[in-house]
């Protein structure tokens, strides 16, 4: 019977989108169409994604429904607010597809960061020159973000700071925004201990200009233009220096020698893990996909190319091994 083979089949069910009418009959526990009848005969978890007009929603008859699915378990995703597809403004549109996706993600991983907090900066810092001109990089921040939303679906309570990056907000994730190294720094150390994780995936500039000018430098014809650069705080290794610290990861983006210096700096920098990646034209920085070479003290593991929001859960499976390794050591 194909209801029956199909209930039996799926690991979870989804309904995206899901009318007043799908709801009200998911309620009923009809069986007149296939997917009310698959619903009634599958023992797997259902997601339940609302789709309507913002009236429809806000209706007791669909209201009553819902807090019925809820009780039986049922998960209600959204509905989101804003322009629909009748004209009007208001709740009842569909949650975007992403979401949709991190939520799912949230509720069929098991939780291992529950209760945990992550601290992770991202992006590219601007040094400012002059009002006008600043030294920066190309940084995108999408490995960055990636990894707080993998955080994030792990169970974690997030903090994201931002260098300037043209990325939204993944929803449940707290975003500070800066500009320069020295803000990126004060933002982190602000509150470092209350942190059980520190990712610092932000490409930050090593050397800020030792003047900002107060107005434009004017071009002139004959002569060179000299700027005296100075070094920035490194951040993560001042973090590594606390007495009470996180676990620390690292990135270390280089165009040669990969193995060698990421090896180094997770040394020097004394952390506890480091993520090691080629960048160069077309690979490491703005691109869609990655990989990552990662070392820790006592190991390393390829992590193979993929789009960096795979990556960046598959990164946060091998921190998150790391991490309850360090802490059983720690305890036992
Ligand atoms: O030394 P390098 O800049 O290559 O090291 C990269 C790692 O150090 C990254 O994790 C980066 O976020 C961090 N870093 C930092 N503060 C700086 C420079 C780099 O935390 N000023």
């Amino acid at each position: 019977m194909g209801h029956i083979t199909l209930a039996r089949w799926a690991d979870w069910i989804v309904i995206a989108p899901a009318s007043a009418d799908s709801i009200a009959r998911l309620v009923q526990g009809r069986t007149d169409d296939l997917l009310a009848a698959l619903c009634l005969a599958s023992e797997s978890p259902l997601a339940v994604v609302p789709a309507m007009n913002n009236k429809m929603w806000s209706n007791q008859a669909t209201q009553d429904n819902i807090n019925i699915l809820q009780s039986r378990n049922i998960h209600i995703i959204g509905p989101a607010s804003g322009i629909q597809a009748c004209g009007e403004l208001g709740e009842g549109r569909l949650v975007e597809t992403e979401d949709i996706v991190t939520e799912l993600v949230c509720l069929m991983v098991p939780t291992k960061l529950q209760g945990k907090r992550v601290l992770i900066t991202a992006g590219p810092t601007y040094e400012p020159i002059d009002p006008v001109r600043f030294i920066g990089n190309r940084s995108s921040g999408k490995m960055g973000f990636a990894v707080a939303k993998a955080a994030l679906e792990a169970g974690a309570e997030v903090s994201l700071i931002s260098g300037p990056v043209h990325l939204s907000t993944p929803s449940g994730v707290n975003r500070v925004n800066v500009e320069t190294a020295q803000q990126m720094y004060d933002a982190v150390m602000e509150d470092i201990e209350q942190f059980d994780i520190f990712i610092a995936c932000a490409a930050i500039a090593d050397y800020k200009p030792e003047q900002v000018k107060n107005n434009k430098i004017k071009k002139t014809q004959h002569s060179d233009l000299k700027l005296n650069l100075l070094p920035t705080k490194d951040i993560v290794s001042t973090v590594a220096q606390q007495k009470i610290k996180p676990f620390i990861v690292g990135f270390a983006a280089e165009t040669e020698n990969v193995t060698d210096y990421a090896k180094q700096k997770l040394q020097d920098k004394k952390l506890d893990m480091i993520a090691a990646n080629r960048v160069g034209e077309k690979i490491g920085f703005a691109v869609d996909d990655n990989s990552l070479h990662v070392f820790w003290p006592s190991g390393s593991q390829v992590l193979p190319l993929a789009p960096k929001t795979q990556l960046a859960r598959d990164l946060m499976t091998l921190i998150i091994e790391r991490y309850d390794a360090k802490d059983s050591t720690k305890n036992s």
